[in-house]
């Protein structure tokens, strides 16, 4: 199969990390097709091109679902609810996207029999950690029902996996940051927030005393896991992290050099829920796909504190929308 005869379907491919997925999918030659409901991703997030078709539709209709496959040959499930708060305050909302929805693609792609199912599962699958770093092994103990719906997914796809013979691998993607993650949004990740407020002569917001730490991977890297994924005959669950860990002051820290921004950064009190330390294993994202990651933390800054300068409105005609 030449990549022009692959056709890959991206559920919530007008997100964050769905577009820039897109982006790598068509410069690497592959035929796709965005399915998204437009909920928090856009149509500006994605290039006119004339290998991508965007479908407007809901991954919790199985009509559209079903509709959306046809002659697909790959798939890459991203839509969700993404908001681990939204999940605590309305989990059979979160459910109807996160399970049932995925439910849908998994199913769709077993009947149009695609050759592979990527899809997005998250680090929040493992709560509070036991261990450190988290490995794919490390007992699940999630402390969401966003959390836990990731880990049905994965228990989904298993159990598909053996009934209909569809070949599936889940990405528990750690901390994504980069372009066109939404710093206004109340989920929006911590290095937006900051990077919005420090290039606005805003101090940034900590809530603690900033010695939390996280694994930061730059969303290039989860973009090209993705679709390394999509064309590897690895099946089952991958971390998708770096195996490193920066606090929050060492990312302040950071910013500031990047940013010129001196404003010493405000703190508010400890979140109850925040675990402190989380990092994941990148071993097997090496073995399985062969990937480490490409871009360092400040790499990764540089280009997004650059965007951020640029304008965000993309200057073309908004591409043909199809309805489901
Ligand atoms: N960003 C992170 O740090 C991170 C970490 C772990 C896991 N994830 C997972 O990665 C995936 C992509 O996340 P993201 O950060 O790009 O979020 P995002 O909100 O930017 O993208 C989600 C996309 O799905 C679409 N969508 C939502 N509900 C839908 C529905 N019912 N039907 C069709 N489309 C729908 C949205 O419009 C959006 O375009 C999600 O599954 C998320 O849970 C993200």
């Amino acid at each position: 199969m030449d990549n022009d005869d692959k056709h890959v379907l991206v559920t919530g491919g007008a997100g964050f990390i769905g577009s820039h997925t897109v982006d790598l999918l068509l410069a690497s030659g592959y035929s796709v097709r965005v399915l998204d409901n437009f909920s928090s991703g856009c149509v500006a997030n994605l290039p006119q091109h004339e290998h991508l078709e965007i479908v407007q539709g809901d991954i919790r209709s199985r009509d559209d679902v079903s509709t959306a496959m046809l002659g697909i040959t790959h798939c890459l499930h991203l839509a969700a609810q993404v908001s681990v708060s939204r999940s605590v305050e309305d989990p059979y909302d979160s459910a109807t996207h996160n399970i049932l929805g995925a439910l849908n693609v998994m199913q769709a792609a077993a009947q149009a029999k695609v050759t592979k199912l990527v899809y997005a599962s998250s680090a929040a699958v493992y709560g509070t950690p036991t261990q450190l770093p988290l490995g794919e092994e490390t007992p699940l103990q999630p402390l969401s029902p966003y959390g836990l719906e990731k880990w049905v997914d994965e228990r989904y796809a298993d159990l598909l996996a053996s009934l209909h013979h569809l070949p599936s691998l889940g990405l528990r993607y750690f901390n994504v940051y980069g372009p066109r993650q939404d710093p206004h949004s109340p989920y929006a990740g911590v290095v937006a927030r900051f990077i919005d407020r420090m290039l606005t002569d805003q101090a940034p917001v900590v809530f603690g005393d900033g010695s939390q730490s996280r694994d930061f991977i730059y969303v290039g890297d989860v973009a090209r896991a993705n679709l390394t994924a999509l064309f590897s005959a690895q099946c089952g669950i991958c971390n998708v992290a770096t195996g490193q860990r920066i606090d929050l002051l060492e990312l302040i820290d950071l910013l500031t050099q990047l940013t010129g921004c001196l404003l010493p950064a405000k703190h508010l009190p400890a979140k109850a829920e925040d675990i402190h330390h989380s990092y994941g294993d990148p071993q097997r994202l090496a073995d399985w796909l062969s990937l480490t990651p490409q871009w360092t933390l400040r790499e990764g800054l540089s280009e997004l504190i650059h965007d951020y300068h640029q304008t965000m409105v993309r200057h073309t005609a908004p591409p043909l929308i199809m309805n489901a």
